[in-house]
């Protein structure tokens, strides 16, 4: 079942047209990635969603039911902000509870949901802890109990790792994908990180200028992209690019080694990142970069050749399309 439907999803501000026709469906216990780089139009569209921002032209439903009209508290949605500020006076089950009794829920009632909430998080040990005395992790995952305990139809992220360090990050996502497949809940996930929507989304949106440039799951956004955009976005290192003729080629450094014959050049810059070792490789097609094994041996300035499986090779013409 579709949970989330947008059709013909315009939004403009003044002349500006931030948000370009957006089509798209999410599925029942989905979880959805919209992911591009700054300035694409992520927030504003998850915004639409929210009913933070009206729409200029199109429709959104949600649960079967047209919300494009309807008040944000109407729409059975729950958003987790960048800055997840909780209430610093309140303990970890008052701040979960809270939405319960703004919307008039007994305390009996609203207590035992937000134990029952607390419990799924982990964080049933720390209810009658204050924001002060919890991790970056766990106020994080206060922000989502407070979320998740309004059942909402659809779960709305704005980039929530953001503001933390790199270990918690690592540790929220798989905290996060554990969460989305034990409740199935239907989420819509904004970030700009490749790495966050490859680990996490069933399902990527990547965006580009306000508009969509192609719906996939990690794997096909990685074996076929449709332009040259989605092909520079995801995969890291990102995908070399050249000019051949009237077209363009396409190839990611994890295709290319180093042979006694190939395409020349001279290694510029050798980076060493334990696993493998990226070798970025002066040639007259422009700098290339070679993920090599870790261990392998490369010489500042020595001249090498490299080369690669023909049916690795993508092709797009000179305006980004696909050949
Ligand atoms: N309230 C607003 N008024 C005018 N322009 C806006 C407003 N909100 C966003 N924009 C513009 O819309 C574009 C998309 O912004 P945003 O959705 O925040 O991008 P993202 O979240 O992908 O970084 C940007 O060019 C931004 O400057
Ligand atoms: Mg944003």
């Amino acid at each position: 079942m579709t949970q989330l439907r947008l059709s013909g999803l315009t939004k403009s501000f003044g002349g500006f047209q931030a948000i370009k026709g957006v089509d798209l469906g999410v599925e029942k216990g989905e979880f959805c990635a919209l992911l591009g780089p700054s300035g694409c139009g992520k927030s504003t569209l998850l915004r639409l969603i929210a009913g933070l921002e009206d729409a200029t032209a199109g429709r959104i439903e949600i649960a079967g039911r047209d919300v494009t009209q309807a008040e944000p508290s109407e729409r059975q949605i729950a958003m987790v902000f960048q800055s997840y500020a909780l209430y610093p006076h309140m303990t970890v089950a008052e701040n979960i509870a809270f939405s319960l009794e703004a919307a008039g829920v007994a305390k009996a009632p609203r207590l035992e949901k937000a134990a029952e909430v607390a419990k799924l998080l982990h964080l049933d040990e720390l209810l009658t802890r204050k924001p002060a005395a919890l991790s970056g992790g766990q106020r994080q995952r206060v922000a989502i109990g407070r979320a998740l305990v309004r059942d909402p139809a659809v779960f709305l992220f704005d980039e929530p790792l953001s503001n933390l360090d790199a270990l918690l990050r690592v540790q929220m996502r798989i905290e996060l994908s554990n969460l989305h497949r034990e409740i199935g809940a239907t989420m819509v996930y904004v970030t700009h990180d490749q790495v966050e929507a490859m680990t996490m989304a069933d399902k990527i949106v990547v965006m580009s200028g306000g508009e969509v440039q192609q719906v996939g799951s990690p794997m096909e956004l990685y074996e076929n992209p449709a332009n040259r955009f989605v092909a520079g976005f995801i995969g890291n290192p990102a995908m070399n690019f050249w000019r051949e003729g009237d077209h363009e080629i396409g190839l990611r450094p994890e295709d290319l080694h180093l042979a006694s014959e190939g395409l020349k050049g001279r290694i510029r810059l050798v980076e060493r990142l334990g696993a493998t070792t990226l070798l970025h490789v002066q040639t007259d097609k422009g700098l290339i970069c070679v993920q090599a094994p870790g261990k392998a041996a490369a010489t500042l300035g020595a001249e090498v050749a490299i080369a690669w499986d023909a049916s690795r090779a993508y092709r797009f013409d000179t305006a980004g399309r696909r050949l």
